[in-house]
């Protein structure tokens, strides 16, 4: 099977989360592996941590797409919840990912880039670029581009 642009979505999602963290309140006291979390308080979950997991993402700092191949990838879970979960669910999750399909589509098959500076990762546990990121866009030639619109999905 090729790779598809939902894989890619995913993995992007996965890695460049920029949702630092998500609340919740304790609605009452919840016992959790021997701690109490009293009613009343909040519990702050942080999506970018969960998805480095080792023990369920293999070697999780690299952007490997192809870790997504055959999985069921428009939920979310306890390993996956860059778009939240349960009754709060994004619910502009599959209109974020359309836009994405599309400006990937229009970036591989029309563009061709090259950093030019920047791209140091910070994680305070959100994604940040304290320098930035700075690329440089070059625009393909037609005739590469023809060629390149059969890559669909
Ligand atoms: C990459 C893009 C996006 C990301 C990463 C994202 C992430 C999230 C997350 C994590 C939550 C859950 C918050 C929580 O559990 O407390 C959420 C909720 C929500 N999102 Fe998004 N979102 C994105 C795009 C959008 C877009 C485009 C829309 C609207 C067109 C949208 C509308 C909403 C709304 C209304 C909620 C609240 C749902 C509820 O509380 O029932 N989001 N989003």
């Amino acid at each position: 099977m090729g790779m598809n642009y939902s894989q890619i979505i995913n993995e992007t999602a996965r890695l460049a989360n920029i949702v630092p963290g998500i609340f919740r309140k304790a609605l009452r006291d919840i016992n959790f592996k021997g701690y109490t979390i009293p009613a009343g308080w909040a519990v702050m979950v942080c999506p970018p941590a969960v998805h480095l997991n080792p023990a369920k993402y293999e070697d999780p700092l690299s952007f490997n797409p192809w870790r997504w191949e055959g999985m069921e990838t428009n939920g979310a879970h306890k390993h996956f919840m860059a778009f939240g979960g349960g009754m709060r669910f994004c619910v502009g999750t599959e209109f974020t990912k359309v836009q994405m399909a599309v400006f990937l589509h229009c970036l591989v098959t029309k563009y061709r880039w090259r950093p030019i500076k920047g791209g140091n990762i910070v994680r305070t546990p959100g994604l940040q670029f304290p320098d930035g990121y700075h690329v440089q866009i070059i625009e393909k030639d037609q005739k590469k581009q023809d060629q390149e619109c059969t890559f669909t999905k």
